[in-house]
């Protein structure tokens, strides 16, 4: 990372990889934004987002995308959405989710869980969230059916079997029950890792993080 970042600082001295904001002003070949727009993305390793004014290319690359914000949401929220939204996207595509199915997302309280949790219930899934007690109330408020504290003793015994299996916390954090979520997949069940592969942040991502939201309209 510090190759990429840089070797004893940052190369970019202005941090911040998501931004929400308004199109100031367009180069005469731009096609995809124009004046006005009202877009959201990430800037990548490039940083700079943590700024009143960031300019960036219209083609997006490995590194960085945009796209039209949500029209129901403030660049807040928007902005805070951008990071875990485009990582649970990504990853929950590979669940195949169909309705009535069965989804375990372990660390549903997190950046990419709290997203992940509502695309589950979105696509007619029976969620069941694992994060701590205190966040309980708030996994559930996203539509969790079913939650379980990875930090209790009892909580394996509360396992069913799942069509998918999402870990949202990656290989940093860990607990017993994270091995036993892995072993309670269905016969043709899926899982999947946030920590499955660097991901490319893609706009199309962020264009159907923002038909997901505008259905809450
Ligand atoms: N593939 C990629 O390109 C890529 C890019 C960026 C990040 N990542 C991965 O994404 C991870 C960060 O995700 P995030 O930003 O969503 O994290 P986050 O917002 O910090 O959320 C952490 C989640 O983990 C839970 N948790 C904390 N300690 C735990 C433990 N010991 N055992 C089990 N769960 C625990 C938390 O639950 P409570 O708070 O309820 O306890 C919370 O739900 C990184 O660690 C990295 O592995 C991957």
């Amino acid at each position: 990372m510090r190759l990429v970042v840089g070797f004893t600082k940052p190369r970019n001295s202005i941090i911040g990889l998501v931004l929400s904001g308004d199109i100031e002003s367009v180069g005469k070949d731009v096609k995809k934004f124009k004046q006005g727009d009202q877009v959201y993305g990430m800037t990548g390793f490039g940083f700079g987002a943590y700024a009143e004014y960031k300019s960036m290319s219209e083609k997006e690359s490995t590194g960085w995308c945009l796209a039209i914000k949500p029209s129901n949401m403030s660049h807040e929220e928007t902005a805070a959405i951008t990071y875990g939204g485009i990582l649970a996207t990504h990853f929950m595509k590979s669940g195949n989710i169909q309705d009535g199915q069965r989804v375990l997302i372990y660390g549903a309280s997190g950046a990419i869980g709290t997203t992940a949790v509502q695309l589950a219930k979105c696509q007619g899934a029976e969620v069941t969230g694992v994060c701590s007690t205190n966040n309980f109330e708030l996994v559930k408020s996203l539509g969790a059916d079913k939650v379980i504290d990875y930090k209790t003793e009892d909580s394996k015994n509360r396992l069913e079997t799942y069509d998918f299996v999402f870990d949202a916390v990656g290989e940093n954090k860990s607990s017993e029950l994270k091995v036993q979520c892995r072993k309670a997949l269905g016969q043709y069940g899926k899982y999947a890792s946030v920590d499955d592969g660097l991901l490319k942040y893609r706009s199309e991502y962020l264009v159907q993080l923002k038909e997901f939201i505008e259905l809450e309209k």
